[in-house]
């Protein structure tokens, strides 16, 4: 019997004769396009592998509605918050992702966004494009310096460590905050100093996030933790949008609680709490941390391996069900 097999965006190239090696790939192929949660529900049904994308939601009602066929969901991100993944396993069906390809790509970004909105790049660019730029100013765009000031990292797994080793290059000091405290040697190895979230959140001169989204996380950042940010502080977040509570975060840029954030993803992608578009000292981007060409055609094809692996019998080697 031929394994049917769908693909629910288009993705790079390369992931597409390794599933056609193993089965009879349905892909949508209409570049942007997203399947709605009921098109998903009209579709994916009668496939045995599924490759994912974060913007699919997939969840109890559609994982029953695949059933018996499907045998696994593989996430093209590291993150998998958009997979009911205690179902999967209820149901038996596996659930991969694509961990460390895009570990270096995504603390690029961080770090780059970081840089941008602290010396207000974006903001400096709209001026110039805008024909305003007519002299050199003593005092036009100032903004703050990155190197030697205290970055908090919030998450110090794969990216945050990956932060941690860009910031250190910026003379950066460097405390970070996790469930679990790294061993000693990992905190030497990378300069990091544990404090508990109150204090980091009090030291910190920027604070950048990289946890992953779960029922913990959920608005790890609300209006008590902004308070307790420095007036002068920025916000970064390139890991999930509902790790802050984004309301709370436009009242403490209005009022400044605190004095800027650079975004790359928000609490209801793909919309944006409007007040967050009218902000000058706000840096918005639309999700794109680990998007270089080389990073996403690995990560098509870390997908696709998981199902070929699978398909041949052999533990796929991105599981995250048990
Ligand atoms: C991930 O991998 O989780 C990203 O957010 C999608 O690129």
């Amino acid at each position: 019997m031929p394994l049917n097999i769908l693909v629910t965006q288009k993705i790079p190239d390369p992931a597409y004769p390794l599933l056609e090696k193993v089965g009879t790939v349905d892909a949508n192929m209409e570049e942007g396009r997203i399947w709605s949660a009921d098109e998903l529900l009209q579709k994916a049904p009668g496939h045995e592998y599924i490759l994912s994308l974060v913007t699919d939601t997939i969840d109890a009602r559609l994982l029953e509605a695949c059933m018996p066929h499907l045998k696994l969901v593989a996430n093209m991100a590291v993150g998998y918050n958009n997979i009911d993944v205690a179902t999967a396993e209820r149901l038996g069906i596996v659930v991969t992702n694509t961990p460390g390809v895009l570990t270096e790509t995504t603390a690029d970004l961080a770090f780059g966004l970081l840089l941008a909105t602290a010396r207000r790049i974006s903001e400096a660019e709209r001026y110039l494009r805008a024909g305003e730029f007519t002299a050199w100013g003593p005092l036009l765009l100032c903004g703050t310096d990155v190197y030697g000031a205290t970055l908090g990292i919030l998450g110090a797994g794969r990216i945050g460590k990956a932060m941690a080793r860009r910031a250190r290059g910026f003379d950066m000091k460097l405390l970070y905050y996790n469930r679990h405290r790294l061993p000693l040697e990992e905190e030497q190895q990378y300069a990091l100093t544990y404090a508990p979230l109150p204090e980091l959140l009090q030291q910190a001169d920027f604070v950048s996030i990289h946890a992953p989204y779960t029922q913990e996380t959920y608005h790890l950042i609300g209006s008590r933790e902004l308070a307790l940010m420095k007036p002068e502080a920025m916000l970064i977040n390139t890991a999930r949008g509902p790790l802050v509570d984004e309301k709370a975060l436009v009242l403490a840029l209005q009022q400044g609680t605190i004095a800027a954030a650079g975004l790359d993803v928000f609490e209801r992608e793909p919309v944006v709490e409007p007040a967050l578009l009218t902000m000058e000292n706000v840096v918005l981007l639309p999700h794109i941390a680990s998007a270089s060409v080389k990073t996403r055609t690995r990560m098509a094809t870390m997908a696709s391996e998981n199902i070929v692996a699978h398909s041949n019998g052999q533990p796929p080697p991105n599981s995250v069900t048990g």
